[in-house]
């Protein structure tokens, strides 16, 4: 009798297995391309929009010109992008930052542009910026105001503000967090979210929280970039600061959902040649946002080759999507992985005196030994000598070396 049970429960076990193991054999495997990958993680996504494939590049009108803004001076921010070339490099996006309507709305509720500075009104201006093949960004707050306090901002009114921006033909919303209701950001920021795929025209959508949620945690199912710190100013401390505090959310950052460690101050004037290197540098390896933020007509030299350099677009534009990390912290050093089984490095010293500073390989996730081809994205050249411990760059004051290394195929003997 004993015997005859667990023969029974023997057969009953084995069906079981079967049964499941064939299910299991039904459940399909997803094709293992970058595409499926993502649209299934957009999918799941509230703002499924499927902009921010990589960071977003272009200009925005605060860092150079905070409040004086008027539809003259966004034109010919669109008309320098074409006209310097930078449009071609991926320098797309001409946004319009804090200030530009009136401070209250119509009497259907509508936000009105400002009659002195912006005339013509924002559908026009959408329509110059369109026929020069660029992008038109708008900005509003989450609150009552906008941080100016000299406009209204869209809390309470998400839906009408996202179908007027829609209307007027806005690819970007930048949506800041001044004068709110003292309720939580995460329910706030959502709303715009819906209204804007509601309106029925993708708007990439970047959320300015100032990190103050730590919005790199819950963004992703929101906005397509989120600010991580407070504002930058045009200076190496605050600049290296924003840096990094942006790093400790390194790893939220994503194809489709960017951390922004705000805009760039790139040819602004507060920092040295070597300084906003580091700062251009810094932002493209981490795949921040690429946002100009000087006066597009009156450019440098200078900041044209730093703002222009290709090389160091293609990092940012990587389509991995890798945010690199700081790896070191004294004799500092940034890596991350890019597409291709290649890696990018950056030694900096923010330093006043020179120094040595040494990069092996392990610390950029390369195994050592390894033979690995290393070009200077600066300087322009392949080094001829091929690295395979580790990388030293004698570098002066506020110096810095950036790396893409690339590992060299084994030769069998
Ligand atoms: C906040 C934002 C800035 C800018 C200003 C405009 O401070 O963080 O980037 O948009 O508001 O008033």
């Amino acid at each position: 009798m004993e015997r005859k049970l667990t023969c029974c429960l023997l057969l009953i076990s084995l069906m079981v297995i079967g049964i499941t193991s064939s299910g299991a054999n039904m459940i399909k495997k997803p094709p293992n391309t970058k595409f499926h990958y993502y649209s299934e993680r957009l999918r799941r996504n509230l703002l499924a929009n499927t902009l921010g494939l990589t960071p977003p590049m272009g200009w925005n009108s605060w860092n150079h010109f905070n409040c004086n803004v008027n539809e003259t001076i966004i034109k010919d921010a669109a008309d320098g992008l074409v006209s310097s070339g930078l449009a071609q490099l991926g320098y797309t996006y001409v946004n319009i930052d804090d200030c530009w309507a009136e401070k209250v709305r119509d009497k259907n509720g509508n936000l009105v542009a400002r009659n002195t500075t912006f005339p013509s009104g924002i559908k026009a201006l959408a329509d110059y910026v369109h026929s020069r093949g660029l992008k038109l960004g708008i900005y509003s707050s989450a609150g009552f105001f906008t941080c100016s306090n000299t406009m209204p901002g869209s809390l309470g009114y998400e839906e009408q503000d996202a179908k007027t921006f829609a209307s007027w033909g806005i690819d970007y919303l930048k949506y800041d967090n001044c004068y709110n209701d003292g309720t939580n950001p995460t329910a706030r920021y959502p709303a715009m979210t819906r209204a804007l795929m509601k309106a029925g025209r993708p708007i990439y959508y970047s959320l300015c929280e100032w990190g103050d949620m730590h919005p790199a945690t819950w963004g992703f199912r929101v906005g397509n970039s989120w600010r991580t710190t407070g504002d930058i100013s045009d200076n190496f401390d605050t600049m290296m600061n924003r840096a990094d505090m942006n790093n400790m959310y390194a790893d939220y950052a994503r194809p489709g959902g960017w951390n922004d460690p705000d805009m760039l101050e790139v040819g602004n004037g507060g920092m040295t040649k070597d300084q906003y290197i580091i700062h251009f540098s810094l932002w493209a390896m981490v795949k921040s946002p690429l946002l100009l933020g000087c006066d597009l007509t009156n450019l440098t030299q200078e900041t044209l080759e730093i703002i222009g350099n290709k090389e160091v677009i293609a990092i940012n534009q990587d389509p991995l999507g890798v945010q690199a990390k700081k790896v070191r912290e004294d004799a500092e050093i940034w890596a991350g992985p890019l597409s291709g089984y290649r890696f990018v490095a950056l030694l900096v010293n923010r330093g006043t005196w020179s120094t040595n500073i040494t990069a092996h390989l392990e610390d950029i996730g390369i195994p050592p030994k390894t033979k690995v081809q290393v070009r200077d994205l600066w300087e322009h050249k392949t080094l001829e000598e091929t690295a395979t411990m580790n990388l030293t760059a004698s570098l002066g004051a506020y110096g810095s070396k950036m790396y893409l290394l690339t590992p060299l195929k084994e030769q069998s003997s």
